[in-house]
């Protein structure tokens, strides 16, 4: 039976195993991120006809393997010569039953499906079954069959990974291919010469995520998307084309580059085109580069320039993109293209001055992130980038780290379109084969990305910094020559805790430091040359919606919850906002993650270090980010007023505002105005009593802003609302739900922890669940989930039929009256989606 990809989709069987499946309005009446985002497009393929890629995400069978049992594990490894001979592997060919397998959708990461386990060796990565230790739930299987044509011989087809955690085998049609043995870099092998045309081709992965990359949660599975590409002979490298500005002043020149390699048996004759596209699709300029013969089996780069006048430059307000469709013909014919997509900016940094983008000022207010989402772990939707990048902007946060990996391209793509820009980092800092060459395919894969401003190298490698500071010159020497024979426009640096006089240091084009704020002064004193940035800051640790560190709850408080080594926004920004030669930096994280529960352990599951929580919630922290990090008024106020059982003690209310002043009232009485200190924050001691209370924020004398928390009754209904209530038809898009409970007068009520149940039909599923508690050991696969301090979140996604999908949220076995469902639509729209390659089964 051949099913097509939308039959597929619609049918479910394209969803994850488990069929779980509204707009948060944010607390405190901010915006939901997608209020405000620009409609961001899907995610752009860059292949240009006559190229293919197709999306090879749908189908696939699951199964898990076994690290240490050969009879579990496919029979692999049960003695001597597995490898002995081309084409034996039956599990990658016709007639093997898969029939028991599960059928799953990529992208898929096995961890977050798993139970957390109480073994102290998986805090850092959250608790999971993951390792030699759990050889019955770390190593997984893919299968899946696909047909190719057999038009499609003498073409160039290759199977391409974004990232797999982590050490995979990749069979095809009973051969080995290859394998790949780490979580972060994309790679790909040529199955030209294995395919079978005009018939049916058979693709197994052999996943072993026993060994970890990181101290952090990084899942288990392909995690990113898989792409089958197809050429010509006669192709364009692998990101080999290059873009690059130089801003003059009412124009820009572009050098352009590229490589064009001939795998055919003959020789050709090839040259390479330009054509330039803005935004809006207008070409603005073309170049050439005139025909060359190329020897069979050779490569030849080709080089041109190109002029545009008032070019519209890259910035963090307008992240104004350009595109170079990058043509070969040879003989007389088209025989590959391809879509570049780039910005012209300038980013440079000073010594004295800090960080100019395009000649102004800009401080860099960045987050370090890790990758993983609620309920989706590392298995991040493409539109999931945006939604987090949206939470993150809308506090004011400039800037990305992407601690401490190669980042997914969606996330790559998400910045350049929004304006967000990015310190890049590979995972090992080594000038080994292998380290080099994550380093090398990482500069490759996204030099042409105007977000990214600096290349990062590693984080915190104690030991090359310090005993082993001589190789660590070295080391760092040899990674940041390569960075700028790839790339010479952008600085290289790395995240160093420690000594910045010796060691990897030497290298840097820029210097970054990790926590202790005591050393750049002295450093900049005795290196006023060298420029100066936060590679990582803060470490602040809180609990959304708590309000009191208590270790037997494992909760950290939201007025100043911090780690030993770390300091509050406050404290870190006082010091990085306030000295012009400093850049920036960027804080330890944006979001929440799993892993890394510090201070505590079990019970807790995930990090408190985010300034949002692992759903994307705002902490109040965030507050304090959103009043100095954005020009805007902003005022906000806090804990929340449901003390029951507390009256008369008296509660430290905070106010966070870039307001002149502000005056605290309770229950309609005055408690005092108060001057905000720059980059500071105000407080009162307020004796408990049920009410109201309320700020009000003064710019120049007058009223600017007020906002109020009142003290809220018990929980009578249930409030859904989505970010989008339309979306693809795309079998990708998804809606992220924000589940509330109101009191019978409408107010949110900031302490509920009730159970929901999810119920999804109709054209989308639930994909996971989530609420931010870091102490949650529900499963994120479930269709129902406790609501966390007032929240919980739902992420549905999307199949392939345009409709209706019908969410519905009851309450879950808690005592109390019956409460209405709350009811949403979110209406699918017909897209044209991605080409993927047709789903087959036999
Ligand atoms: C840093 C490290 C991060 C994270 C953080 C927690 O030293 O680079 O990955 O562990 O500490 O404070």
């Amino acid at each position: 039976m051949r099913l097509s990809r939308r039959d597929l989709l619609s049918s479910g069987l394209a969803l994850s195993a488990t069929a779980l499946a509204s707009r948060p309005g944010w607390a405190q009446g901010v915006a939901s991120p997608a209020e405000k985002a620009i409609d961001v497009p899907a995610p752009a393929i860059h292949a240009v006809a006559p190229r293919e890629q197709l999306l090879f995400d749908f189908g696939w069978k699951f199964t898990f393997g076994h690290g240490a049992d050969p009879a579990r594990d496919l029979g692999l490894g049960t003695g001597q010569g597995d490898f002995a001979k081309t084409g034996e592997f039956k599990f990658a060919k016709a007639g093997f039953d898969d029939s028991k397998w599960r059928a799953l959708n990529l992208p898929h990461d096995w961890a977050v499906e798993l139970p957390f386990v109480r073994d102290d060796e998986q805090q850092s990565h959250g608790y999971k079954p993951l390792g030699r230790r759990y050889p019955e739930t770390s190593v997984g299987w893919y299968r899946r069959e696909f047909e190719i044509a057999e038009s499609d011989l003498g073409r160039r087809i290759w199977v391409e990974f974004d990232g797999i955690f982590r050490d995979v085998l990749v069979f095809v049609n009973g051969c080995f291919i290859g394998r790949h043995n780490n979580g972060y870099a994309p790679f790909r092998f040529d199955l030209t010469d294995f395919l079978a045309y005009g018939a049916k081709n058979y693709i197994a992965l052999r996943v072993d995520a026993s060994f970890g990359d990181g101290w952090f949660y990084e899942g288990a599975g392909v995690y990113r998307h898989v792409w089958l590409t197809k050429t010509d002979a006669v192709h364009l490298g692998s990101w080999d084309s290059t873009v690059r500005s130089t801003v003059k002043t009412n124009s820009a020149t572009l050098a352009l580059a590229t490589v064009v390699q001939n795998e055919g048996r003959q020789a050709a004759r090839a040259r390479v085109s330009w054509k330039i596209v803005d935004a809006r699709g207008a070409t603005v300029a073309t170049a050439e580069a005139p025909a060359q013969p190329i020897a069979a089996g050779g490569s030849l780069e080709y080089t041109a320039s190109a002029e545009l006048a008032t070019p519209a430059l890259w910035s963090v307000d307008e992240p104004n993109l350009y595109y170079a469709v990058v043509t070969v013909e040879a003989d007389g014919g088209v025989r590959d293209a391809e879509r570049v997509p780039f910005g012209i900016r300038t980013a440079v940094f000073d010594a004295d001055k800090g960080f100019f983008l395009n000649g102004q000022p800009l401080k860099i207010q960045g987050t370090c992130n890790h990758q993983d989402h609620a309920g989706v772990g590392a298995a991040v939707p493409d539109r999931l980038q945006t939604f987090r990048l949206g939470v993150l902007r809308e506090m004011g946060c400039n800037a990305v780290r992407t601690s401490h990996n190669m980042p997914t391209p969606e996330l790559v793509e998400a910045c350049d379109r929004m304006g967000i820009m990015m310190m890049c980092e590979t995972r090992q800092m080594s000038s080994s084969p292998e380290g080099l060459t994550q380093l090398e395919t990482m500069v490759k894969r996204y030099r042409n990305s105007p977000s990214i401003i600096i290349w990062s190298i590693g984080n915190e490698e104690w030991l090359l910094q310090d005993a082993m500071a001589g190789q660590g010159a070295r080391i760092a020497g040899s990674m940041v020559e390569m960075c700028h024979r790839l790339d010479p426009t952008r600085v290289v640096s790395a995240a160093v805790n420690g000594d910045n006089e010796k060691g990897v240091t030497e290298a840097f084009d820029i210097v970054g430091f990790n926590y202790g704020e005591e050393r750049p002064d002295g450093f900049h004193g005795k290196h006023p040359k060298r420029p100066i940035y936060g590679s990582e800051t803060s470490s602040a640790v809180s609990t959304r919606g708590e309000y009191a560190t208590d270790s037997l709850r494992n909760l950290m408080s939201s007025y100043d919850g911090v780690v030993p080594w770390g300091k509050t926004p406050e404290a870190w920004w006082k010091f990085y906002g306030t000295r012009e030669w400093e850049a920036g930096g960027f804080a330890w994280t944006g979001f929440d993650y799993r892993g890394e529960p510090t201070p505590y352990g079990w019970p807790s599951i995930n990090s408190q270090f985010g300034i949002v929580d692992m759903c994307g919630f705002p902490k109040d922290y965030f507050y304090y980010y959103k009043a100095w990090w954005k020009k805007e008024p902003s005022l906000h106020v806090f804990p929340h007023w449901n003390w029951h059982g507390r009256e008369g003690d008296e509660i430290p209310v905070w106010v966070y505002s870039n307001l002149d002043e502000v005056e605290l009232l309770v229950n309609g009485s005055s408690v005092g105005r108060q001057k905000v200190p720059h980059l500071g924050h105000v407080e009162w001691k307020v004796r408990y009593e049920p009410g109201t209370i309320e700020a009000r924020g003064f710019s120049q004398g007058a009223l600017v802003l007020n906002v109020k928390r009142e003290t809220t009754g018990a929980p009578a209904t249930i409030r859904l609302t989505a970010d989008r209530t339309e979306i693809a038809a795309d079998g990708e898009d998804v809606a992220m739900l924000k589940v509330e409970v109101l009191d019978k007068d409408g107010r949110p009520v900031p302490t509920a922890n009730n159970k929901i149940g999810f119920k999804v039909s109709g054209a989308g599923a639930l994909i996971g669940v989530g609420n931010g508690d870091p102490n949650c050991q529900e499963s994120d696969k479930e269709a129902t989930r406790s609501l966390f301090n007032g929240l919980a979140q739902g992420i549905v996604q999307a199949t392939g039929r345009p409709g209706e999908i019908h969410i519905e949220v009851v309450k879950e076995g808690w005592e109390g009256p019956e409460l209405t469902p709350a009811k949403l639509v979110i209406t699918t729209k017909a897209v044209r989606a991605r080409a993927a390659v047709p789903v087959v089964r036999e």
